[in-house]
């Protein structure tokens, strides 16, 4: 009887982990769905859909060596970025514009998305870890 119930509990609590990491996976599916569309709305103009970037004027995100800092990456979509800057190797030097219009959450979505799509990433960035960043680098 006690190994019984021992092995029931044993159960209820794989079946409470696996639904907690599906219902964390929903949301990041979620995240990547918005992302898509913020990305194709936003971004993919300079970027291009796949993220190839454009000749010399802007730089690829798709495999990107700048992904591996991703509190520049963040500060960066929200305020933009000026000035001359090395991508895989390639200089760059044009002026990306700030995106106030895009709220931390919307962010969040964008990040999840582009390290999903181009840097193989299988986690979620979480809006609450994206705000305090954001008023790191606030201007
Ligand atoms: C008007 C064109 C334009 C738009 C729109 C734009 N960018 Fe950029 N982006 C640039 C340029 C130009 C640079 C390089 C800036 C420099 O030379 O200092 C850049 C740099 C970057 C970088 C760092 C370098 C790299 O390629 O890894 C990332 C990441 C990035 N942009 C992501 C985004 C995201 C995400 C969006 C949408 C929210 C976006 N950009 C929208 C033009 C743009």
């Amino acid at each position: 009887m006690i190994r019984l119930i021992g092995f029931l509990v044993a159960g209820l609590f794989l079946i409470n982990l696996l639904s907690c990491q599906s219902d964390e996976e929903i949301k990041r599916q979620r995240y990547i769905t918005e992302g898509i569309f913020l990305y194709k709305n936003n971004c993919a103009n300079c970027h291009q859909n796949k993220g190839e970037g454009l000749a010399a004027l802007y730089p690829p995100i798709a495999g990107s060596d700048y992904l591996k800092d991703k509190k520049r990456v963040i500060c960066l979509i929200r305020y933009g970025q000026k000035g001359p800057i090395v991508v895989n190797g390639k200089p760059y030097n044009r002026p990306m514009p700030a995106q106030p219009q895009l709220s931390d959450l919307e962010i969040a979505e964008i990040v999840t998305y582009i390290y999903k799509e181009w840097a193989g990433e299988t986690k979620i960035t979480d809006v609450k870890a994206v705000t305090p960043i954001l008023e790191q680098c606030k201007q």
